[in-house]
């Protein structure tokens, strides 16, 4: 099957049971993605998928034949890195940096999904701010910080939002 990952075609054959986030580490070689739990829990493995994001532990690649992913990789380089990338480095929003990458994928599907006027659980419809500390919060919180960088990690989004 083909997929293009970073901009970038692979032509892969691969057991059908491979996951999404098992192709990328062990053969593409793109280890950005980390295996926090390998069950939807952690949020670590966090990639773009067609530009949503998604835990690539959950994945199956054969379903996903054609589908545009973009990893921590694709997002920015260390001359030039991605607003949100940068954001984090400026408020020291990680510790040991294992649940960064899947932070950094899912904060850029918050933008989106936030710029979009997707409603989050803690949404009430009253033309609240879509980027709240709150909201920020709950979009979030499909992310797993064991170091507990969180409070670093919400001002970190919200400056990103604000460039
Ligand atoms: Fe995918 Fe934990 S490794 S959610
Ligand atoms: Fe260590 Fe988040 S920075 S788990």
């Amino acid at each position: 099957m083909r997929l293009t990952v970073n901009g970038v075609e692979h032509e892969l054959t691969l057991d059908p049971r491979t996951t999404l986030l098992d192709a990328l580490r062990e053969h593409l070689d793109l280890t950005g993605a980390k295996k926090g739990c390998d069950h939807g829990q952690c949020g670590a493995c966090t990639v773009l998928l067609d530009g949503r994001r998604v835990n690539s532990c959950l994945v199956l690649l054969i379903a996903q034949a054609g589908a545009e992913v973009t990893t921590i990789e694709g997002l920015g380089t260390a001359a030039e890195p991605h607003p949100v990338q940068r954001a984090f480095l400026e408020h020291d929003g990680l510790q040991c940096g294992y649940c960064t990458p899947g932070q950094i994928c899912s904060a850029v599907g918050v933008l989106d999904e936030a710029g979009r006027g997707w409603p989050s659980a803690v949404t009430t419809g009253d033309g609240e701010d879509l980027l709240s500390d709150a909201e920020i919060r709950e979009r979030m919180s499909g992310n797993l910080c064991r170091c507990g960088a969180y409070p670093n990690i919400v001002p970190a989004i919200r400056e990103a939002a604000g460039r």
